[in-house]
């Protein structure tokens, strides 16, 4: 596959549609709580800036599904933004329709930047609209795709820009791309591999494909629930997806026959409630009771998974092994980030990272800094590993 890179395009005067990720995640009062995707996106808004090129940022941010949703808009993310690109201003620009927004950006100086409202307003964005990709299309010279993370998305604008438009990939999506396969093509053995999270049904394929490729993997976070019930434990009142016990046992076979341990909890941490932490308690998971939910893994599974962690070269990490977002939960993750931060300081192992929430768990920490990849994309990241096609990189592959 030849990257289509930015090197020699002259972006002068021109007018460049940018498909950015800015789906950070927001707190409860609805302020960025964490700014990693925006500053991945600064090297290829430098350059364009520097280019001369007049920007109009494309991006979503959560899942409005079609409809104008105020809490989702662009708005919310924009002074985050003017910081980390330390610029003085940008545009956003209310949910308009491409003609619209085409008048505003002819009136634009060179070096501009203008959001376009939350893509996914727009109900031809995931039904991948073909007359509104080309009315879009018609607004700019160029279409880039800085969004590695999106890109598993066969949306109008992670897909079918690139039809109308000569097309590129942007700083960020090439330097994801390049590392990524500088780390798959020479995998070190033993290989772990580490998944957590909330579902189960978006990582089965992982699930599948992972067992006939690592050595070690470690299953924690709700996702671990439904590993847990498939072995007839307790798991009282936790998050599972009770629907996926044949999947589970298909992955526990397939482990079996390409000779990979499954590491599950043996220990887990407790409560009644995420509210009430004065009831955590670190327990075996033979002695669950039905009114306690598990939200973190527990002190001795933590230990054996550093334990393996030592022995292995490789390790890939994609999902939150609790309840990160509320202490003590975020214990696992904090204290076997920290271990594998150490060993890739060590030169001992080579670790990938990625996933919104997991990332931004690691950031929490100050551990991100001590991986050798970190990668924003959660579910791209899992497509791409399990070898498939993704959508919003196909142009790359009509040359
Ligand atoms: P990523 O964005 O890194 O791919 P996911 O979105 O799959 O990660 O999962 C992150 C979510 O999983 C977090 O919101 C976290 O609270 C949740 N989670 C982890 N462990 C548990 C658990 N034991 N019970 C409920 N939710 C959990
Ligand atoms: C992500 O956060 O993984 C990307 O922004 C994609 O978001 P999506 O899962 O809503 O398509
Ligand atoms: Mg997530």
């Amino acid at each position: 596959m030849k990257l289509r890179t930015l090197n020699n395009l002259d972006f002068k005067g021109k007018t460049v549609l940018l498909r950015c990720d800015l789906n950070v995640p927001l707190n409860n009062k609805g302020e960025v709580s964490d700014i990693t995707k925006i500053k991945r996106h600064k090297i290829t808004i430098d350059e364009l800036i520097d280019k001369k090129a007049k920007i109009l940022i494309i991006s979503h941010l959560g899942r409005p599904k079609g409809k104008e949703v105020e809490e989702l808009s662009l708005n919310k993310i924009s002074d985050e933004f003017v910081k980390v690109m330390n610029i003085k201003e940008i545009t956003v620009l209310p949910f308009c329709r491409p003609n619209i927004i085409k008048s505003v950006l002819k009136e634009k100086k060179e070096g501009s930047i203008t959001f376009m409202e939350n893509i996914r307003f727009y109900p031809e964005e995931e039904e991948n609209n073909q007359n509104f990709a080309k009315e879009l299309a018609a607004i700019g010279d160029y279409f880039i795709n800085d969004a590695f993370s999106v890109s598993h998305r066969k949306h109008l604008s992670t897909f079918s820009l690139s039809k109308f438009l000569p097309s590129y990939l942007g700083r960020s999506l090439e330097l994801e791309l390049t590392m990524l396969n500088k780390i798959n093509e020479n995998i070190d053995r033993p290989v772990m591999a580490i998944i957590g999270g909330s579902k189960i049904s978006t990582k089965i394929n992982l699930l599948s494909n992972l067992v006939k490729k690592v050595d070690f993997l470690v299953i924690g976070g709700a996702m671990a629930n439904t590993f847990l019930i498939e072995k007839e434990l307790n798991i009282g009142n936790s998050l599972v997806e009770k629907d996926k016990i044949d999947v589970v046992k298909n992955v526990l076979q397939k482990a079996k026959e390409n000779n990979c341990t499954v590491i599950l909890p043996k220990e887990v941490v407790v409560s009644k409630s995420l509210n009430g932490i004065e009831n955590v308690k670190n327990i075996n998971i033979s002695e669950m009771d039905n009114d306690l939910a598990i939200y973190d893994i527990g002190e001795k599974t933590i230990e054996e998974i550093c334990n393996t962690a030592v022995t292995c070269k490789t390790i890939f990490w994609n999902g939150p092994l609790g309840v990160y977002e509320v202490p003590p939960f975020d214990n696992s993750t904090n204290v076997i980030g920290r271990t594998i931060a150490i060993l890739t300081k060590g030169n001992i192992v080579t670790s990938v990272v990625g996933g919104g929430d997991t990332v931004a768990a690691l950031n929490n920490a100050e551990l991100t800094g001590g991986f050798s990849y970190v990668s924003i994309a959660g579910g791209a990241l899992v497509e791409w590993l399990e070898g498939k096609k993704l959508p919003g990189l196909q142009f790359l592959e009509n040359l």
